[in-house]
């Protein structure tokens, strides 16, 4: 049974105080989530009681060590229903994923003239890498366009592709409008054109169920924290051919199973070729403690609360005149302004009642291009956060009005 109640005694951050007298609410999910005590605990624990090095020791705290951190890959691989451990490559985060893929599958299998096509809602991660290697190859960056809402539709998608399509880097939901690309239907369509498909799953792993065998996308980037682990790992999946065909764009210890003075080297296969130096073993073990945690919880009921919460919130904005809503029917983030106020100001009067949201471009810098204004307050939620703290958050948006009579009276 989900009980929200139940799920936020987990999390200290729920149950402590900011530094003011506010109790925190925290609506910045997308940006990073809290951690609950039990993902503390298996960092802490890894760093308290089995701290040595993975892949490298002959000794029993070493095996220990390469065996809490292998289970998480065989977690990540069940989450996601792989279809093989060897697809789940460590890394850093979602960024250092989708640069994995640029500069080494991108770069290698790319030539002049050849097209890669994104969205204009698509964050930095999954442009700029692609921005790079389209000039260092020759290849050209397009754009999907957007229907009237913002969403990426698989009509536009067939309209924008052609045989020298190579490359879509698309979001499976997007981090400012939130809206879900249909991505089975994309990467059906994809592949018959011989194209292959990287997604950007930073905000959409963490909220729903997710099966790359069912979507049958080609790669897939996410991030740890944004899933209640912790910061600096992440993943990405990628069809196991196709990391085979992935040059490494980090070498060291770990990635190669020998190598000569003539310069010789024999790499490892994936995913070891990609995990070159000491990996964040605290990390890993964080991330499949958090796995365990989410699935637990169940991925199901965890996207039923969020939707709940969102139509409720957008509801209950609707029926405020001071507010423009940019996103209505989508179901991730909602992404907002105060008529009058500039947004970042906005911030700063959520901030003084404890409540944190995001405002500014949210690293999707060229939505602009779509949206009509190039600022935005954000809310993103989890499935910690109730409807009660969106009643003080509509009870602040209210005061809007009052900020911009301080403002200008
Ligand atoms: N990518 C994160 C966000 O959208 C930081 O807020």
């Amino acid at each position: 049974m989900f009980d929200v109640n139940m799920i936020r005694k987990d999390f200290p951050m729920l149950n402590g105080k900011l530094m003011h007298e506010h109790p925190l609410i925290y609506f910045d999910n997308g940006a990073t989530t809290l951690k609950p005590q039990v993902v503390i605990h298996s960092v802490c624990d890894y760093l308290t009681n089995y701290s040595g090095n993975a892949h490298r020791g002959d000794y029993d705290l070493s095996h220990e060590v390469d065996e809490q951190y292998e289970k998480t890959r065989e977690i990540v691989k069940k989450f996601i229903h792989a279809q093989r451990k060897e697809e789940i490559v460590f890394t850093s985060g979602t960024t250092d994923s989708l640069n994995l893929v640029a500069y080494g599958y991108g770069k290698t299998h790319l030539k002049a003239g050849d097209e890669i096509l994104l969205t204009v809602a698509e964050h930095a991660s999954n442009t700029l890498p692609w921005f790079d290697v389209a000039r260092e190859v020759g290849a050209i960056v397009k754009f999907i366009e957007l229907d009237e809402k913002g969403r990426l539709t698989l009509e536009n998608v067939k309209k924008a592709m052609s045989e020298k399509t190579k490359i879509l880097a698309i979001a499976e939901v997007t981090n400012v409008l939130g809206y879900k690309a249909p991505m089975k239907e994309i990467c059906a369509y994809a592949h018959q054109l011989k194209a292959i498909v990287v997604a950007d799953g930073a905000q959409s792993v963490p909220h729903q169920n997710t099966d790359v065998q069912d979507t049958d996308v080609d790669f897939l980037a996410f991030s740890g924290h944004k899933m209640c682990g912790p910061t600096g790992v992440g993943v990405l999946y990628g069809k196991y051919d196709l990391l085979c065909e992935t040059k490494p764009t980090r070498l060291g210890g770990g990635s190669n199973s020998r190598y000569n003075s003539c310069g010789v080297v024999t790499l490892k296969n994936p995913p070891y070729k990609f995990e070159a130096g000491t990996p964040n073993i605290e990390g890993v073990i964080g991330l499949g403690s958090a796995i365990n945690y989410l699935s637990h919880l169940n991925m199901n009921d965890i996207e039923a609360h969020e939707k709940e919460l969102r139509a409720y919130c957008i509801d209950k904005m609707s029926q405020l005149d001071n507010l423009e809503i940019y996103n209505q029917e989508s179901t991730g983030a909602i992404a907002f302004n105060i008529k009058g106020v500039f947004s970042q100001d906005a911030a700063s009067l959520f901030n003084t009642y404890g409540i944190a949201v995001r405002a500014g471009q949210h690293c999707a810098k060229i939505l602009d291009e779509f949206l009509s204004v190039s600022s935005t307050l954000r809310v993103t939620f989890y499935f910690y956060n109730t409807k009660e703290e969106i009643d003080q958050f509509i009870d602040v948006c209210k005061k809007g009005d009052d900020f911009l009579d301080a403002f200008f009276g």
